[in-house]
């Protein structure tokens, strides 16, 4: 049986066309999966040209054939600008500190700690961070869901992503994206736990045994700035707040802190979920929040055998809350749970696979996302 490590270890050895290093160090091979002899991953290709992309593959192929796999599936998507653009940047100090990092899959290497950090808050605008805080009216619509999903979609596209679950009572995030482990102080600093290429803080990673947590009013405050400032998120695009439902306390205490986040709305498509969602708009627009779009969730039920969508929570609550709101309609996402399974090594319970219908239209919220806030 082949592990995940052993694959990567196998195509260290197959190099980039381009580039003339190997693919691993490069960080063109993602989402490695193993499961028994069946190896699934993506693959990003530098050259546009589908003989070289087709020769390229079959390279990856056979290695992993010839050490064992019964079963290849590789997914491909072109490189971005983005991550061509980091590839330099990774390559450029490679060579200034004299060469070093030929183990990229053991973490992220080219990331060491910076001895004298730039102290720059994540909070700070100079940080560069986008805040997008991912708001409810009602609870139970499936934030976290969409928030862990588009946090992966993002890091998918190449970007450098974090989530603070702000949902301190409610904390759903670490489970849903299937962490077990906990984050370790560094220099007097937490270090958030990367999961699917996103770095992840929760209150579940500091409470024991999922007990109960009874705190008043003004600790909120002080424990959600501590997951900013206490915690070393080094540079991030992106970050993504899960917020509780509601317009309640933590809500407030966002806007207050994070006068520049940007905000999405999330609904199903039932009226009075769409009417509730509608206050949590308003209050984004009342802190001056503004709004990026709204997310319907659940927005119907297709029929794997003959395709035909029904709209078992009603019809039409998404669209017209982001008319409502003057804003966009930035998805709707179907009911079904994610097509994972306990023995995946890779195993979430919500994250959906990169080439999962309902993962594609994460990627394409994504996308639609980093155009605009570019
Ligand atoms: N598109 C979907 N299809 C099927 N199940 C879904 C979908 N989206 C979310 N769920 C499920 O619905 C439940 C609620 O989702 P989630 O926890 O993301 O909502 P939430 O708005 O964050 O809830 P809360 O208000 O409790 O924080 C979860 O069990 C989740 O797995
Ligand atoms: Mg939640």
């Amino acid at each position: 049986m082949l592990a995940r490590e052993q694959v990567l270890d196998i195509l260290s050895a197959v190099q980039d066309p381009e580039y003339k290093q190997s693919l691993v160090q490069l960080q063109l091979i993602r989402d490695v999966m193993v499961k028994e002899n069946s190896v699934s991953l993506s693959l990003i290709a530098t050259q546009q040209e589908e003989a070289a992309v087709e020769a390229l593959k079959e390279q990856v192929n056979a290695a992993l054939r010839n050490a064992g796999a019964a079963d290849v599936h590789i997914r491909v998507r072109p490189i971005s600008d983005f991550e061509r653009g980091e590839i330099a940047k990774r390559t450029e100090g490679a060579a200034g500190e004299g060469h070093g990092h030929t183990h990229s899959h053991a973490g992220h290497s080219h990331h060491a700690q910076p001895q004298a950090a730039p102290s720059v808050g994540i909070l700070s605008p100079e940080s560069g961070t986008v805040f997008i805080a991912v708001a409810s009216g009602k609870g139970g619509v499936g934030k976290s869901t969409v928030t862990a999903n588009l946090a992966v979609a993002l890091a998918r596209q190449g970007k450098k992503v974090g989530i603070v679950d702000a949902d301190i009572y409610g904390f759903s995030i670490p489970d849903m994206m299937g962490i077990e482990e906990r984050p370790e102080v560094v220099n007097e600093k937490i270090v958030p736990i990367e999961r699917f290429g996103v770095k992840v803080i929760s209150m579940g990673f500091f409470v024991e045994d999922n007990a109960p947590i009874i705190w008043r009013g003004p600790m909120l405050g002080k424990m959600l700035r501590n997951f900013f400032n206490e915690v070393n998120w080094g540079r991030l695009d992106y970050l993504l707040l899960d917020l509780p439902p509601g317009t309640g306390d933590v809500a407030l205490d966002v806007h207050q802190m994070i006068p520049q986040s940007k905000e999405i709305i999330v609904t199903t498509p039932h009226a009075t979920a769409a009417f509730v969602a509608a206050r949590a708009g308003a209050m984004a627009v009342h802190t001056n929040h503004e709004i990026l779009g709204v997310v319907e969730n659940m927005a119907y039920y297709e029929c794997g055998k003959c395709g035909n969508k029904e709209y078992v929570f009603g019809r039409g609550g998404g669209g017209k809350l982001a008319e409502e709101l003057h804003t966009v309609l930035l998805g709707q996402i179907p009911l079904g749970a994610p097509d994972n399974h306990p023995s995946e090594p890779d195993f979430s319970p919500s994250v959906y696979k990169a080439d999962s219908a309902t993962g594609k239209l994460y990627l394409e919220m994504a996308d639609h996302l980093i155009h605009r806030l570019s």
